[in-house]
């Protein structure tokens, strides 16, 4: 997509200079697009080959050099090097409500559950949703012990450093070891820290004055400044915060949500003054329509409101869904939305084979960000809202989504518009297009003779939250797929030795780079976690959540496959135990079957056993955790916990979970009708625990 095809070597000066102001301010576009709502405007490859064009012009003309060059700006934070957090109450999100009619729907919907009359009183706190980062912070006795980040809600970083750096953080809470205090012994305050614009602003034109990089948005200047290894940084970036949940507590001393807003307030804790109490869906909708209006002079971004059931018997009634409490949830405001051309409709194949259409647009500015593709979903999805190339469309981006066509202006459509015609030959390797039964995806019926699926399973497997080979982004994994040199995961390894001297003489590349990419093979080589080598197989519905709560279960690569092929038999205690663990069910379950039944797949996952050494899932946890290092064996049926129940609170206070009694195990807890692991604990001198005793010692903390 560069504005010119001229050769590097061939520019004029001139040329050169028009060429480089226009890279620095597309590229500086494509990252506020990318940073911003996560929907990338190009894909790596091409953004790639933006930047290496940028610096190839650069080194033919060094003092054409901007000031805002993107070669200067500096990357992202470095998030592997923070310490993990497992959190012991999951931090979870809130389902997302759009209309006013949600509102009255979901307030009926907690009725019908609580048993409730449209005369019994029901109240709700209202608050602004504040677009930043949500933290954990701990207070042992009303002092501050740790802070974390939300993670993906199991696991979070240790932020204990970074938010002491923030000026309105009480390190003690008001009122701490005064006789009398109520205080909660153990009190994990939850809330969002984000920056205010003003300060966004101000620190955004110092960035530049440095000739460093921009932040895309508060949150992200906020993100960007709370997750520095270094807190000074975190300490010279103005953050602000308020609390608005709890986590862990020992007791609960508050009856309502707004009680326990006005103790931790009175305690210290910034709370936002913009909460509300609202006693019926009226109210609730005007507070709502104020916010909107008032939205843009708030000091900070909001992107909704919140409400919440404000008894905290009913909520403890009303309980969770999967990812989110029932008793909460959240009315975004409106996505943006712009009118722009369909050009062009493709259809990508992915790694699994299914087919996605995706429409590239006319380049249009949607509230701030340049959108040029959208995805189209699937057939059905194209026909309902009869999309056709040439049409004028109204795109919307909303939130973390990628954009989305909303509608056709059928007025203004062509006449020599023709409806789409989905393609019943796969685009690449030609092999028929298969409609899953149930499912509105069409599938490529190829498999392995598919490149597109085999080239895309590639790109997976090295991308940045897979095994994160650096210097083997997407464009170059399609090129030595291409040229034959790396056809499946394995080849990556043998890549250096086989081919290593034809790399250092390709052009573009030379001794530098290859090393590089060589060097990161081979850092890889040496070590990679077992979550990140489960997910980077790329077995359908195996994303990172489900990767790493495999990892957890089996621990190594060898137990999780032994266990596999005893799972084949669905009457076995391993099947029972593989559905068993959380969020895995019988799809999930089946999914893993089918990819381990495969011959060519577990031959290709043992010859990358034998070049990767794969990491034992060890959870990098709190020392302070209750059973920090200490190894449990569950067996029989627990009284009162199930057993992936019992696995997730021994894993959350820092236990290694084991599937067989050997020296090394600290404790077996027993239940009824334990068969021979018992009398092997007995054997070894094992302590013997109870589901009780196990409770007692998680609750314990040191
Ligand atoms: S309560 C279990 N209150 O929104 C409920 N969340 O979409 C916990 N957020 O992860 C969340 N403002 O980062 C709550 N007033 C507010 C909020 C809020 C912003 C964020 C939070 C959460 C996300 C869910």
């Amino acid at each position: 997509m560069s504005n010119s095809q001229i050769p590097v070597d061939k520019l004029t000066e001139a040329e050169a200079a028009s060429e480089l102001a226009w890279l620095a301010k597309t590229i500086f576009q494509l990252d506020q697009a990318y940073y911003q709502d996560d929907a990338p405007v190009l894909d790596d490859a091409e953004y790639d080959a933006l930047k290496r064009r940028n610096e190839e012009i650069e080194q033919r003309f060094p003092h054409l050099i901007r000031s805002d060059s993107p070669s200067k700006r500096v990357g992202a934070s470095a998030s592997e090097d923070f310490e993990k957090v497992v959190h012991s109450v999951p931090m979870l999100s809130l389902a997302n409500i759009f209309t006013t009619q949600d509102i009255y729907d979901f307030i009926d919907r907690i009725r019908r559950f609580l048993g409730l009359s449209g005369s019994d009183p029901l109240e709700f706190v209202t608050e602004p949703k504040l677009d930043g980062l949500s933290f954990s912070a701990l207070y042992i006795k009303g002092v501050f012990v740790r802070g974390a980040t939300r993670g993906d809600g199991a696991i979070g970083e240790d932020i204990t450093e970074n938010l002491k750096a923030i000026e309105s953080f009480p390190l003690r809470l008001t009122g701490a070891g005064v006789s009398g205090s109520d205080i909660p012994e153990r009190l994990e305050i939850r809330g969002e820290v984000f920056m205010n614009k003003a300060d966004f602003f101000a620190l955004n034109r110092q960035q530049l004055d440095l000739g460093k990089k921009a932040f895309a948005n508060p949150r992200n200047a906020a993100a960007g400044s709370l997750r520095q290894l270094d807190p000074s940084i975190t300490r010279q970036r103005r953050l602000s915060l308020f609390g608005y949940t709890f986590g862990d507590v020992s007791e609960e001393k508050w009856k309502t949500h707004e009680e326990f807003l006005k103790k931790i307030h009175q305690w210290g804790f910034p709370v936002n003054p913009e909460n509300r109490l609202c006693s019926s869906p009226q109210e609730i909708e005007k507070y709502f329509n104020s916010l909107s209006e008032r939205r843009s002079g708030l000091a900070y971004d909001i992107d909704g409101a919140v409400y919440k059931v404000n008894r905290r018997d009913y909520q403890e009634r009303l309980g969770f869904l999967a990812r989110s409490p029932r008793w909460a949830i959240a009315h975004k405001f409106p996505a943006q939305q712009a009118q722009t051309v369909l050009k062009n409709i493709r259809v990508q194949v992915g790694r699994t084979g299914v087919l996605t259409p995706v429409a590239d647009l006319e380049p249009v500015n949607v509230g701030g960000v340049i959108v040029s593709h959208a995805t189209l979903h699937n057939e059905d999805e194209i026909k309902r809202k009869d999309i056709r190339i040439g049409d004028h469309v109204i795109v919307q981006r909303a939130g973390d989504v990628i954009p989305q066509i909303v509608s056709v202006l059928l007025d203004k459509r062509p006449a020599d518009c023709a409806a789409f015609v989905f393609p019943c030959q796969c685009p690449v390797c030609g092999s028929h297009v298969v409609r899953i039964k149930d499912e509105a995806a069409q599938r490529c019926s190829g498999g392995l003779i598919c490149p597109a699926q085999a080239v895309e399973k590639l790109k997976h497997f090295v991308s940045r939250d897979a095994l994160n080979i650096e210097g083997l982004g997407a464009k170059n994994t399609q090129f030595f797929f291409d040229r034959g040199w790396v056809k499946t995961a394995g080849d990556i390894f043998d890549l250096e030795q086989r081919y290593g001297s034809e790399i250092r003489r390709l052009d573009g590349w030379g001794d530098k780079s290859a090393e590089n990419l060589f060097s990161s093979i081979r850092k890889v080589r040496n070590g990679i976690g077992l979550d990140k080598f489960l997910f980077a197989l790329g077995i359908p519905q195996v994303g990172q959540a489900t990767a790493r709560l495999l990892a957890a279960h089996y621990l190594s690569m060898q137990a999780l496959l032994t266990q596999m092929d005893l799972a084949f038999d669905k009457s076995s205690e391993a099947y029972q135990e593989l559905i068993g663990i959380e969020s895995i069910g019988e799809v999930v379950a089946q999914e893993l079957l089918d990819f381990f039944e495969e011959d060519h797949n577990r031959g290709e996952v043992l010859r990358l056993m034998g070049s990767i050494k794969i990491r034992d899932f060890e959870q990098n946890v709190q020392k302070n955790l209750p059973l920090a290092g200490k190894t449990l064996v569950f067996t029989g049926t627990l009284p009162t916990l199930t057993r992936s129940e019992a696995k997730t609170k021994a894993l959350a206070a820092g236990a290694k979970v084991a599937g067989s009694v050997s020296k090394k195990t600290d404790f077996v807890v027993l239940g009824e009708e334990a068969g021979s692991k018992a009398e092997k604990a007995r054997e070894l001198g094992v302590s013997i625990l109870s589901e009780q005793d196990f409770i007692d010692l998680c609750n314990n903390r040191k």
